[in-house]
């Protein structure tokens, strides 16, 4: 799904840039330029970067 259609960014794109290393939304528009034209994206792509980083979190904390 495109959340981006500014820059063609999909929430796969997002997840990819998580499991790189991005922690942030911060990290996540540096990495992909996400968010850089219009901004409508924002608030969707840190949903999509919060509930990530959760679940992330959440699997380590299984783990440990
Ligand atoms: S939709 Fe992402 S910058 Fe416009």
């Amino acid at each position: 799904m495109y959340v981006c259609l500014c820059r063609g960014i999909t929430d796969q794109d997002i997840k990819d840039a998580i499991a790189n290393g991005a922690e942030s939304y911060r990290e996540v528009r540096d990495m992909l330029d996400l968010g850089t034209c219009c901004g409508r994206c924002a608030p969707e792509a840190r949903m999509i970067i919060s509930d990530e980083v959760s679940q992330i979190a959440a699997r380590l904390a299984v783990a440990a």
